[in-house]
């Protein structure tokens, strides 16, 4: 990419550790229903709505049930989950985070979040993370998961920027996916073998300053 503009925050897994929750809650589900997920299937799980997660979960268990039932059962696992992050707070906030957003913010860079959690507004208040952000975009506004790139063009448009000069920030391999077919630079964060679509993969944010994204 030659002209930095802006940078896309993908939440879950980026600013903060709430992956092992979501798994943790969607796990009991299951185990509820009489069978069992592992961390190998939650990659699935990874930046997906929550609507396509209990499908991916019922079809894994061999389940079917009504309408009606699956968002019973999704509310259910939306309850556990809200439970888990009851006492999240500002020092949950993922190292490094704060510290290049600040660094963006300093060298004009606009920042988003692109993020298919319908809890994303009340987890970035509770994480203080609101205010560092020009822009969020989050699962009530899309009507696209990823790995549909909806959630990051809705972003770049937002921002009033072109996707070629943006750079994403993901952990899902459904979210790079996203990031690839919005034309956007992706940065994933976790294990290459699994993100291999990205352009550059390092272990978090804090592994990444505004230095390094201006030279790409
Ligand atoms: C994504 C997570 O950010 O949001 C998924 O990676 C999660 O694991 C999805 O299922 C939807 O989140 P929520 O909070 O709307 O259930
Ligand atoms: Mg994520």
């Amino acid at each position: 990419m030659n002209n930095l503009q802006a940078c896309i925050f993908d939440m879950d897994g980026v600013l903060v550790s709430t992956e092992k929750y979501h798994f943790l809650a969607w796990k009991e589900l299951a185990e509820s229903l009489g069978f069992t997920i592992d961390e190998v299937f939650n990659e699935q799980l990874k930046g997906v709505s929550r609507a396509v997660c209990i499908d991916l979960i019922l079809q894994h268990g061999g389940i079917d049930v009504s309408a009606d039932e699956k968002q019973h059962l999704s509310d259910k696992k939306n309850t556990k989950y809200l439970k888990y992050i009851s006492t999240i707070s500002r020092n949950d906030v993922l190292p490094g985070v704060v510290s290049l957003l600040e660094e963006l913010r300093k060298h004009g860079i606009k920042t988003a979040v692109g993020s298919a959690s319908k809890n994303a507004p009340f987890l970035l208040e509770k994480l203080e993370l609101t205010t560092f952000f020009d822009v969020l975009v989050d699962g009530t506004q899309i009507s696209q998961p990823k790995p549909h790139p909806e959630v990051f063009l809705k972003g770049a448009e937002k921002m009033a920027v072109q996707p070629q000069n943006c750079i994403v920030f993901e952990d899902a391999q459904s979210g790079v996916q996203a990031a690839k077919s919005a034309g956007m630079y992706c940065v994933g964060i976790g294990n290459p073998a699994i993100l291999s679509e990205a352009d550059m993969c390092v272990n978090g944010v804090y592994e990444i300053s505004y230095l390094d994204l201006a030279i790409l």
